[in-house]
């Protein structure tokens, strides 16, 4: 599914690198979960990965189904199912969160070949995924995101998945700021998408998020490079001893 490759990056204007030669192989189906401290280069990760344009990659490559993405723009990775939930979503005051959504479902199914929805399977199926996430419907007339509590945000980005059924999906940090139970509901939301064809990054700071989305690997990263790789037992070590002794021993 995803195989990157030594990938080298920096932001576009700067000379600072973020990513330091990074290697990081995702099978189909497979959930791999990417923790590391803050500021090692997780969100800059899943940017480069969605194809934002303020960052350059220096060195490296990323292989989507065995395909260099980096000459691919964001619009052209989402079509071919490449989907990012952001860190901290954007707000975009004067559109609805219901035309928004509908606008790039349609767009979605058009680059996948398949008809647009009529209006009526639209909200049959945004309802159907609304209530599955406990999102109110009033929520979806407002414009997307703004005025939306942390929860409420990170859940309109796992409902925006579930409708766009991406084949690569990003998560970073989808659940900061969630409620106990908004947790188990996004966790059951990704769970339920889980598929041998369909694979996930999912960036996190807790292993609690792992005991309801349980990984395949774990790899931590840290100034820009995976320096250790694992199963889902690497999170539950990083819980208990911190990241110094394994930092130590990649020096
Ligand atoms: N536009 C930018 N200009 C300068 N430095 C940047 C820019 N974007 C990212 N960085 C730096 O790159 C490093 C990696 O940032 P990134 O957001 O990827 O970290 P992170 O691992 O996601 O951290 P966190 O766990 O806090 O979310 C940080 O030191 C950050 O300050
Ligand atoms: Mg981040």
């Amino acid at each position: 599914m995803l195989e990157i490759k030594n990938l080298h990056a920096r932001v576009a204007d700067t000379e600072t690198e973020i990513l330091r030669g990074l290697d990081l192989t995702v099978q189909d189906g497979e959930i791999a979960a990417i923790m590391g401290p803050n500021g090692s280069g997780k969100s800059t990760l899943s940017y480069i990965i969605a194809g934002r344009q303020d960052y350059e990659v220096t060195a490296g490559d990323i292989l989507y189904n065995g395909e260099s993405i980096l000459e691919m723009d964001a619009a052209e990775r989402a079509a071919s199912g490449v989907f990012l939930a952001f860190q901290y979503p954007l707000e975009i005051p004067g559109v609805a969160t219901m035309t928004f959504l509908k606008t790039a479902l349609n767009s979605q199914r058009k680059a996948r070949g398949e008809a647009e929805l009529t209006t009526p399977d639209f909200l049959r199926r945004v309802k159907s995924s609304a209530a599955d996430l406990k999102i109110e419907m009033e929520m979806l007339k407002r414009p997307l995101n703004v005025g939306f509590s942390g929860g409420e945000k990170k859940r309109a980005e796992i409902l925006q998945m579930a409708l766009l059924e991406p084949k690569l999906c990003v998560l970073d940090e989808t659940d900061s700021g969630l409620d106990i139970d908004a947790l188990k509901i996004v966790a059951d939301g990704v769970n339920a998408l889980r598929s041998t064809d369909r694979s996930f990054l999912v960036i996190t700071h807790y292993q609690r998020l792992l005991d309801y989305i349980v990984p395949d690997t774990v790899h931590v990263l840290y100034k820009g490079r995976i320096i250790r790789s694992g199963t889902k037992d690497l999170a539950l070590q990083l819980e208990n001893e911190g990241y110094a002794q394994i930092i130590g021993e990649a020096a």
